[in-house]
């Protein structure tokens, strides 16, 4: 497979077809999933929850991101790698941002994703205009998870929808070329998708988002406790890692995953 670039991801979303993302945190993961055709790996700061047994991403530092992203970029072949900026890694300004992204494109992230809307645009707009490909985050933000009040869905009512998709236009035309959307009603996933031209990765946001993206761990089977509904574990019914992984590309591929038992 020739290595997915933006203007590749760019051609598939217009055709239509599905952007498969998982999250990866190192270099035999991200050769396992390279293989099985997953389009994007995000090297999550939900590392911090599945790899270091933490309560939230809060205390999530770049060292450590850096430190992931590296070991996903050598592990990688030809997926295009994302960085998650780390809570306090680009808040305070959109130069300590930069300086931020910059830690992690030199860690091997071929893009960077940062969470918020309204004050996010002006961060986004700076990196853009510097040569680092940005990913918004909006819904669920986990890393405003003390603010939010806990991991619940977003955007239920009328005026949080709204806002939520004026954000989302303001990422757009900040030159955000990617947005994940997490933990929303369906209906808003698809009505945001639908209103923006970049592609806009779901989780928990419904089936018509232009793809999907999973917990790689949750997906695996291997998170205890209660899970979110719209997880789903590809690995019974799959005799290797390899061939699950290879399910949930399909599965997203065709639009046969997330059901509407993994949506609100
Ligand atoms: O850190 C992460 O895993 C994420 C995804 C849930 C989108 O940001
Ligand atoms: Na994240």
């Amino acid at each position: 497979r020739k290595p997915l670039t933006l203007h590749r991801l760019r051609e598939m979303h217009a055709a239509g077809e599905k952007i498969a993302m998982l999250t990866c945190y190192d270099a035999s993961f991200a050769r396992v999933l390279d293989d099985a055709g997953v389009d994007c790996l995000l090297v999550g700061d939900s590392l911090g929850m599945v790899l270091q047994g933490l309560g939230s991403t809060v205390p999530v530092t770049l060292q450590d991101m850096a430190y992931h992203t590296a070991c996903v970029a050598r592990g990688n072949r030809s997926a295009w790698v994302v960085g998650d900026l780390p809570f306090g890694s680009y808040q305070e300004s959109k130069e300590q941002a930069l300086r931020s992204a910059t830690v992690l494109m030199q860690a091997g992230a071929h893009m960077v994703k940062l969470e918020g809307g309204g004050w996010t645009a002006e961060t986004v707009r700076f990196l853009v205009q510097r040569g680092i490909p940005v990913c918004g985050h909006l819904g669920l933000t986990p890393q405003s998870v003390h603010a939010l009040g806990g991991y619940r869905i977003q955007g239920r009512d009328e005026d949080s929808a709204a806002l939520l998709k004026q954000h989302a236009r303001e990422l757009q035309d900040a030159g955000a070329s990617m947005l994940v959307l997490e933990l929303l009603p369906a209906a808003l996933g698809a009505e945001v998708t639908a209103a923006l031209q970049i592609p806009v990765i779901g989780i928990g946001a419904g089936v018509q988002c232009s793809g999907q993206v999973l917990v790689l761990h949750d997906m695996l089977g291997l998170t205890s406790g209660r899970l979110p509904r719209f997880v789903r574990n590809f690995m019974p019914d799959s005799d290797s890692i390899e061939a699950a992984v290879r399910r949930y590309v399909g599965a997203v591929k065709e639009q046969s995953f997330p059901g509407p038992e993994h949506g609100y």
